[in-house]
């Protein structure tokens, strides 16, 4: 969710209100996902790097995100959406973490569609971290399913597609195992302005790519 500051300064406004309006931007989108039949969206809230930005920002954005999963369990109720959560949460203020902790009871039941959230995350420390649980559990042997259950993402589906807005082209270690064979796409739109028809713009580019995992496109098999 790149560029709310931009879209912010560019008003000459505070970057908190490109953050609202970054909101604003995440439920509309969640909506039309959810709609188009997107099983799984996960966004990138909070990267283990942000905490690098001034206090001011920061408390700014953990004061939006508590009003946002406050008020937004009837919505994703309404979806059928669990809340789930990627990141490590020890450092976040105990009052956001009891929002967490509410949404996710909330929405526990909830079958159709997952909304995950990465909170103080980052691919490299969820790694760490998930290898350090393996450590402490005396796991003998590690292959790549056992990864998969130690981390964060655990019984989620692998992203097949990754949008990144504001024109950046990285992933800022985000989802860096479970993105292997993901299809990347980079819109240039500021993530205040991600509209609908830049999700349909998404889901097309992404309809029309042929995914072979390493192995070549069934038709070209017998050649
Ligand atoms: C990236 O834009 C955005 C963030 C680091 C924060 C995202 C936070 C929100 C959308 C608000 C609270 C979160 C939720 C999910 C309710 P940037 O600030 O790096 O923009 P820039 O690159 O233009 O400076």
């Amino acid at each position: 969710m790149d560029g709310n500051g931009r879209w912010a300064t560019h008003r000459r406004l505070g970057r908190s209100n490109g953050h609202r309006q970054g909101v604003e931007a995440l439920i509309r989108t969640l909506d039309h996902a959810y709609e188009l039949g997107v099983y799984c969206v996960s966004v990138y809230a909070f990267s283990t790097e942000n905490w690098k930005r001034p206090k001011r920002e920061v408390d700014k954005i953990f004061e939006i995100l508590r009003e946002y999963l406050r008020t937004t369990s009837s919505r994703l109720i309404q979806n059928d959406a669990r809340f789930v959560v990627m990141g490590d949460l020890t450092p976040l203020p105990s009052d956001l973490r009891e929002e967490i902790d509410r949404l996710r009871a909330a929405t526990a039941h909830c079958r159709s569609h997952v909304f995950n959230m990465g909170l103080n995350y980052g691919g490299k420390s969820e790694l760490a971290r998930a290898v350090n649980r393996m450590l402490a559990e005396g796991t003998k042997s590690i292959d790549e399913e056992t990864i998969g259950e130690y981390l964060d993402t655990a019984g989620l589906p692998d992203p097949d597609l990754i949008v990144r807005t504001a024109g950046e082209q990285r992933l800022s270690n985000f989802m860096i195992w479970q993105s292997a064979y993901a299809e990347l796409y980079f819109a240039d739109v500021l993530w205040p302005d991600f509209s609908g028809e830049d999700l349909d713009r998404a889901v097309e580019w992404y309809r029309a790519r042929t995914r072979k995992f390493g192995d070549v496109p069934p038709g070209e098999k017998q050649q």
